[in-house]
């Protein structure tokens, strides 16, 4: 499978200082910024939105190439996500990852293009965000299952189909939340279908529940509370990254 991936969630870091924050985690070995983005309403907790994205931009290098470190991985936990893509990427953010779910409940009236005629949709959404130079995610909560996905993934229309794939290992909305261990066969099944594919997991990871997740096949791992909560993050992303490498 693809080449390990750890992600620290800065949902955990310390807001006042959060500019330090990210360039530590970066320098105890990241490779990118987990950022997430909660609105209140498709998730019951509010964060940040772009304007944050921007101020904490410098303080971490662009990634020079696709997937590179520096990343910032934008999960967005929001309603309507098309209506964000314009104002992330000018903040600076690399990959865009939405929810299936919220994406599915978008109106057509306010679509990607403009064109109420127009369907909203997980695939025209994907389409769009690489229209506007950023890498697409698309992630699930942990009761959808993952077969609405395989449509998408199988697109003939290369601009269409996902970079990445997010399953989430706890209910979003909150950092240190308990490892939801039977997303495993989820994660399995996928790894098994698309063996290059990059599959993300968030929620509860930490020295305790990595070796799961890596056994399933992930390769992109978030962390939110082990890392930030630890005496010695550096030690625990060193951990996380030998659990998915071996
Ligand atoms: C939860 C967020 C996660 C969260 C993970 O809704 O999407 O990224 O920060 O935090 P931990 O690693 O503490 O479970
Ligand atoms: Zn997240």
């Amino acid at each position: 499978s693809p080449t390990p991936i750890i992600a620290p969630s800065i949902l955990s870091a310390d807001f006042a200082a959060l500019g330090k924050a990210c360039s530590d985690t970066m320098s105890q070995g990241a490779d990118w910024l987990h950022i997430d983005i909660m609105d209140g309403h498709f998730v019951p907790n509010m964060t940040f939105g772009a304007p944050v994205v921007t101020m904490i931009r410098p303080h971490v290098e662009k990634p020079s190439s696709a997937f590179g470190r520096g990343t910032f991985d934008c999960h967005m936990m929001i309603a309507e996500p098309h209506r964000w893509v314009k104002e992330f990427k000018k903040a600076g953010c690399d990959l865009y990852c939405f929810h299936y779910e919220a994406a599915l409940q978008s109106t057509a009236a306010d679509s990607p293009s403009g064109q109420t005629e127009e369907k909203t949709s997980p695939a025209k959404l994907i389409r769009f965000i690489h229209e506007q130079g950023l890498r697409a995610g698309i992630a699930v909560k942990p009761k959808t299952p993952v077969d609405v996905l395989y449509p998408i993934l199988d697109s003939e229309n290369k601009e269409e189909v996902p970079d990445m794939v997010l399953v989430m290992t706890v209910e979003p909305g909150f950092g240190g939340q308990s490892f939801m261990a039977d997303m495993m066969p989820k994660v399995k099944e996928l790894r098994e279908k698309y063996p290059e594919m990059n599959i993300e997991v968030d929620g509860g990871l930490s020295k305790k529940t990595i070796d799961q997740a890596a056994d399933a096949g992930a390769n992109v791992i978030v962390a939110g509370s082990a890392v930030f909560g630890a005496k010695d993050p550096s030690e625990v992303i060193t951990k996380l990254r030998e659990a998915v490498e071996k």
